[in-house]
């Protein structure tokens, strides 16, 4: 089977789409495509015949404070740089009929290769960040390499990690 991740589109079937978790569903069903045209956030979905959604994925802008990087990195950082580019994947969920099929990894991987290609090719981002919604998903991204940001509830994997993977 062969799938696909493009920007989320009106032929897009959404309101099928359930990942067990309401607030992930309903932004999918609700907002995303608000979002959109609103310039908040970018959704990729994942399908294999261009309208049944599996998974999707956001991806927008953003930036962190260098107090909030781990002092390792902070190191390594020019002094004069308070606010961080950033990459948030915001959001990243699967449907429950396709779990544990590799889907989220996929989903991942895209998202991760995605951000890196966008800041080498335009737009500047020394990191990605997400925000995970509870233990599960921050066991599943610590798999891949994320690191907890101190202080915060939020994880991060530096862009010079990301290029080792591609
Ligand atoms: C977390 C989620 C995206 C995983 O998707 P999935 O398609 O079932 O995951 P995959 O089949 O691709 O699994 C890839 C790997 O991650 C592991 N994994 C999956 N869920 C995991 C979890 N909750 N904790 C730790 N590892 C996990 C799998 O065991 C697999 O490992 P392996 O390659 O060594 O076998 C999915 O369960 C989901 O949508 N959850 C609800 C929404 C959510 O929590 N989103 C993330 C934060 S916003």
């Amino acid at each position: 089977m062969s799938y696909l991740t493009a920007l989320l589109a009106s032929g897009h079937l959404k309101a099928a789409f359930s990942c067990g978790n309401e607030m992930l569903d309903n932004y999918l069903h609700k907002q995303a495509g608000q979002d959109m045209k609103r310039k908040l956030s970018a959704c990729f979905v994942l399908t294999d015949d261009y309208r049944e959604i599996k998974g999707y994925y956001t991806l927008s802008s953003a930036s962190i404070q260098r107090g909030q990087l781990p002092e390792s990195l902070i190191k390594k950082l020019p002094l004069g740089y308070n606010d961080l580019p950033v990459t948030l994947l915001g959001r990243l969920a699967v449907d429950i009929r396709f779990k544990g099929h590799g889907i989220g990894r996929l989903l991942l991987i895209d998202a991760l290769k995605r951000s890196y290609e966008t800041s080498v090719a335009s737009v500047a981002s020394m990191a990605i960040v997400v925000d995970p919604v509870d233990d599960a998903a921050k066991s599943f991204y610590s798999k891949y390499g994320f690191i907890s940001l101190p202080g915060s509830g939020k994880m991060f994997i530096a862009m010079a990690t990301v290029v080792q993977l591609f």
